[in-house]
């Protein structure tokens, strides 16, 4: 049995507990507890709406295809790739200004409780419990993902990582998780929402998320956001066509998911990767753009779709920021920035936000 399958046991039902497993993953597992949000019924539903969205998408005009289609395993797998890129700086950036002001937000905040939206970013997440426990405070994390083996793996990494560490991870969308929020044990909690995530929002969604955070808070606790800023088109454009391919293919991959998903018979090789930086919308834009005329079929969807040539199916937004609009917006909400930290080119910026 391996180390996962074993604490997820011991995580979910209390009987497998008792059971003999590895002495070391069983006492990982006794620091870990993962709690699926989501009923049989609730996924059910949640999996009506995705397909939904997709005959929505690829009915419209133009057509487009939601972004969260990106992340199946190999689109996970390319995203880290991506991060990794010498032309895609939002993630050593961001990295980098976490490094220097970790201490600082620790010490903003005191011991709390650390809830972070999507559980992949293993590096910033350990930057930001090490200043905790630099400090000498209680360490306990709780992770959001609607995928639940992705979600235990990055804890199972930090439980070894940490001794003192405590994760309680919940399996489910960012709505739902917000919307139930267990409380904590600690005096306080932040969310955390790294990686510049936010500008896959429209700005009506961002608000509506906005208002999900303080929902979510108590008067008191901390919100803490990492957002790319605005800077020269050809810096963005690069950084989402790199040399490589990489971002082609993460674009790509995203018909090649719903080729499985759906009985799909997209020909990855008849659509072209297209991404570019739309000013006036302070927004990269990721398109397919199809090379003929041809006929897509998604068989379990029971969805025909007919492309010209040239035509573009829009997959991301992913918007920039400034950060005197996003502190204004969030200030309305009743989120006040306490600090904000920037690289030394402004390039990434990362607010300490207080919920009044
Ligand atoms: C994960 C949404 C922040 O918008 O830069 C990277 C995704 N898309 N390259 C971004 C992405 C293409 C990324 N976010």
């Amino acid at each position: 049995m391996s180390i996962f399958e074993s604490a997820s046991h011991a995580a979910t039902s209390p009987s497998a507990r008792a059971k003999p497993v590895g002495a070391a993953s069983s006492h990982l597992a006794r620091r870990l507890q993962i709690e699926q949000l989501m009923q049989a019924t609730e996924t059910l539903e949640q999996d009506v709406l995705g397909r939904a969205d997709v005959i929505h998408g690829l009915t419209q005009r133009p057509k487009t295809l939601p972004a969260h289609y990106f992340y199946d395993d190999r689109g996970s797998e390319l995203f880290e790739q991506i991060c990794a890129l010498p032309e895609y700086y939002p993630t050593r950036t961001e990295t980098a200004i976490l490094q220097s002001c970790a201490l600082a937000i620790a010490t903003a905040t005191g011991p709390c409780e650390l809830v972070e939206l999507g559980s992949g970013s293993a590096t910033k997440t350990r930057i930001l419990l090490d200043a905790y426990d630099q400090l000498g405070y209680a360490l306990r994390y709780m992770p959001i993902d609607v995928s639940g083996g992705m979600l235990e793996r990055s804890a199972l990494d930090l439980l070894v990582s940490y001794p003192k560490l405590q994760v309680h991870g919940l399996v489910g969308s960012y709505e739902l998780a917000l919307n139930r929020l267990p409380s904590t044990r600690l005096p306080s909690r932040m969310i955390c929402f790294l990686g510049s995530t936010l500008g896959n929002l429209k700005p009506q969604e961002c608000q509506q998320f906005f208002r999900q955070i303080t929902a979510a808070l108590q008067p008191g606790e901390y919100f803490l956001l990492g957002i790319d800023l605005q800077k020269s088109q050809q810096q963005l454009e690069a950084a989402y066509n790199d040399a490589a391919g990489v971002t082609a293919e993460f674009n790509l991959n995203m018909l090649g998911h719903l080729n499985l998903r759906y009985g799909g018979n997209f020909d990855l090789s008849q659509f072209e990767h297209w991404a570019f930086y739309n000013q006036s919308e302070q927004q990269i834009e990721m398109h397919l753009k199809s090379l003929s005329a041809q006929t897509v079929q998604l068989k379990t969807l029971d969805l025909t779709v007919e492309l010209e040539p040239g035509e573009t199916i829009q997959t991301e937004i992913s918007r920039k920021f400034s950060l005197n609009d996003i502190q204004q917006e969030l200030q309305t909400q009743g989120l006040m920035s306490l600090q904000v930290w920037t690289d030394p080119q402004d390039w990434f910026g990362l607010l300490l936000c207080q919920l009044q």
